[in-house]
């Protein structure tokens, strides 16, 4: 059997794991022996967490540029290289209305969180894992990215975006050791997935055939993979975790 799923003493980056996938996805990744450093803007969550299991703790503002270069170089002085960093921060922002009505501030903000700072952090942590000829990028981007969601303009865009990044890159360090993909989770069980209307939760569920919301250990599993060794031949992939919706 490979041994190559193991991820044992391994140094991990998790960004917005003070909530929902994010959190589930540094639990997981404690509970496997890796070394967590898990990062977030809310370090009160995230002292919490570290009080529950054993990892490190970081504050990182995804609007602030020289707040995820310093992250990055802070984490590795502490911890050491790191194996693989996984990116779980997004914001939704404002939604349930037409294009019409988009404001245009909290468009730029959800970019500067979900995409700037994704490849801000692509970029603080690419160059040394290619230096070490190994590495595991792995953003959560989203369904919205591959089929769009309505009332959910800048989400979307933001999320096509970062599957776009992720493939530009994954070409741009294809021979280096590195892989970078995403992921594309349907709606899933946490705080982001509550803070929908009834009648948009209820339309989004009617999208899934499996008929049920996913779960975040669900997400926690395929990422596990996804930054481990074994996941070794694909790059610049959005991999779907939509419970049938988007089978491509
Ligand atoms: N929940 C879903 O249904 C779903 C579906 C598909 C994709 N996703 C994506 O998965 C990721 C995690 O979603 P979630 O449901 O766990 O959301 P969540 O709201 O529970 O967690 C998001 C985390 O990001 C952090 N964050 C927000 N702004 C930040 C900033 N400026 N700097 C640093 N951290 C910041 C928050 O503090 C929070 O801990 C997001 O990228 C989301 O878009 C979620």
């Amino acid at each position: 059997m490979s041994e190559n799923t193991s991820l044992k003493n391994q140094i991990i980056l998790v960004t917005g794991a003070a909530s929902g996938i994010g959190r589930q996805i540094a639990i997981d990744l404690s509970s496997r022996g890796a070394q967590v450093a898990a990062c977030d803007k809310n370090l009160d969550a995230l002292h919490e967490l570290a009080n529950q299991h054993a990892m490190s703790v970081y504050e990182v503002d995804f609007l602030d540029e020289k707040s995820i270069m310093d992250l990055v170089v802070k984490v590795e002085s502490k911890q050491g290289p790191l194996s693989a960093a996984i990116n779980c921060v997004g914001i939704l922002g404002k939604n349930g209305d037409k294009i019409e009505f988009l404001d245009i501030q909290d468009f730029d903000n959800v970019c500067a969180i979900n995409l700037r700072g994704a490849v801000i952090l692509t970029k603080a942590v690419i160059a040394g894992m290619a230096e070490r000829g190994y590495g595991r990028i792995l953003h959560i981007a989203s369904i919205s990215g591959k089929e769009g969601n309505p009332y959910l303009v800048a989400y979307s865009a933001t999320k096509a975006g970062l599957i776009g990044m992720v493939k530009s890159v994954g070409k741009e360090y294809a021979t280096s050791g590195v892989t970078i993909n995403a992921m594309a989770p349907a709606l899933i069980e946490s705080p982001m997935s509550e803070s929908f209307s009834e009648q948009q939760m209820t339309a989004l569920k009617a999208k899934i055939p499996m008929d049920r919301l996913g779960k975040s250990q669900e997400v926690a599993d395929m990422a596990a993979w996804i930054i481990s060794p074994a996941c070794s031949f694909t790059t610049g992939f959005t991999f779907d975790l939509s419970g049938g919706r988007a089978t491509y």
